[in-house]
């Protein structure tokens, strides 16, 4: 893919007094886009987090305490933003986080994020909550890099099916999230009694799985809330311990990596349960209120791992600057969230492919204006902790 990012800057700026009318460019922007367009509810999903929602507010806290600092007279003419992970490279270093139930966002659902994400070239995570199914992704989006992301399932039968499916639609990695085993103390959802997957929303998956269909005992058409339930009570899987890590680990062939790690004795564990990858995450504050930030966790994960495996990280992305630190700090890279989320709700695929190309833009010239010209030259040089 090529990258033109002074064209897009130039864009923007030639277009003078329309600019106004156009789509947002800051976050931000998009989040308050957003809150006017969706209703209370669904805004309030994709906003809110757990408890006093300190966890959220200290992941976007913590990228202040760090600060770049450039250097000059270096030829940044030409410039890489590529990364390669498990022998695959990609255009850029961030990818889209799984993110479920997007019909409450935009009527198309996921398929806006996959076919953004085709677009660019980004690789797309798709959410095991997802309204759409994986087939269906998988469709649409053709050639391009997807992965699957499993709420590993109390029934060994139903994650197997949910394995095998994935590997059949051509998704290359599994990401097994490990944090939300239950699901965390959400105010606004709570004021707003508001849990979309009762209505069959984020069913996706499950609602076209046979064994899953096959253990219910009215189909969803005839009885959705039941089937909803049945649903949610597969994911609400407590007993979920490094046990069950190792029967997805022997029930794929594909490289598998573990979302929601922020301690590094579970990332030294998850590397002896034989994971492939690493992605440090608190599931943007939505899980534990009170938690310590993933930027702040980075670091000793990153130590215990010692580039055995790739670290990834999410939660507080926003922009170009926040990805070079936390690239900066060890990160092979980083996943999107609430950026897109929101981008998705105010103009669907056409929202999500500006959000990538803004940030694409924006860490490319971060990279040049900091006197590097490769995501490969990004080291700890580049940062400095001033608080
Ligand atoms: C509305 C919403 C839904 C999400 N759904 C999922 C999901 O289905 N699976 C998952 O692993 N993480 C999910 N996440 C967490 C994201 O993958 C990611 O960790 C988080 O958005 C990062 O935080 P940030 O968006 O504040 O940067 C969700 C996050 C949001 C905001």
């Amino acid at each position: 893919m090529t990258l033109h990012s002074e064209d897009i800057q130039m864009n923007i700026y030639q277009c003078g007094d329309e600019a106004a009318k156009l789509l947002p460019v800051s976050f931000d922007e998009w989040e308050d886009r957003a809150r006017k367009q969706l209703a209370a509810a669904p805004f309030g999903y994709v906003y809110g987090a757990a408890g006093s929602g300190d966890t959220h507010q200290g992941n976007v806290d913590a990228f202040q305490k760090y600060r770049l600092r450039p250097r000059v007279c270096c030829d940044t003419t030409k410039r890489d933003l590529s990364i390669s992970i498990f022998g695959c490279k990609f255009p850029v270093p961030f990818l889209l986080a799984p993110i479920g139930v997007n019909t409450i966002l935009h009527p198309e659902g996921e398929l806006a994020p996959a076919k953004a994400a085709a677009k660019s070239g980004v690789p797309y995570i798709l959410s095991n909550v997802s309204s759409i199914s994986l087939e269906e992704v998988a469709k649409e989006m053709g050639e391009s890099v997807r992965w699957f992301q499993l709420y590993p399932p109390k029934d060994h039968e139903l994650t197997k099916s949910f394995l095998h499916r994935a590997e059949a639609a051509g998704f290359s990695a599994i990401v097994v999230t490990v944090d939300s085993t239950l699901l965390g103390w959400r105010e606004t959802d709570l004021r707003n009694a508001y849990l979309p997957f009762l209505t069959g929303q984020g069913m996706g998956n499950y609602f076209t799985d046979p064994v899953f269909c096959s253990k219910l005992k009215e189909s969803p058409e005839k009885n959705v809330k039941d089937a909803a339930l049945k649903a949610l009570e597969e994911g609400n899987n407590t007993c979920f311990t490094w046990k069950e890590l190792d029967f997805i680990r022997e029930h794929t062939r594909l490289p598998l990596l573990i979302k929601g790690i922020t301690h590094s004795d579970d990332a030294i564990m998850a590397l002896e349960h034989g994971v492939d990858g690493i992605i440090v995450s608190n599931h943007g504050g939505r899980q534990l209120d009170g938690a310590v930030s993933t930027l702040d966790s980075l670091p000793s994960i990153c130590e215990s791992i010692q580039n055995k495996i790739p670290v990834l990280m999410d939660s507080g992305i926003r922009r170009g600057a926040d990805i070079l630190k936390a690239i900066a700090l060890g990160a092979s890279a980083v996943l999107i969230g609430r950026p897109y989320a929101y981008a998705m709700a105010v103009a669907g695929e056409i929202g999500v492919r500006e959000v990538i190309n803004h940030l694409i833009a924006e860490t490319e010239l971060q990279l040049a204006i900091s006197g590097r010209s490769s995501i490969q030259d990004v080291d700890k040089t580049l940062i400095i902790k001033v608080k």
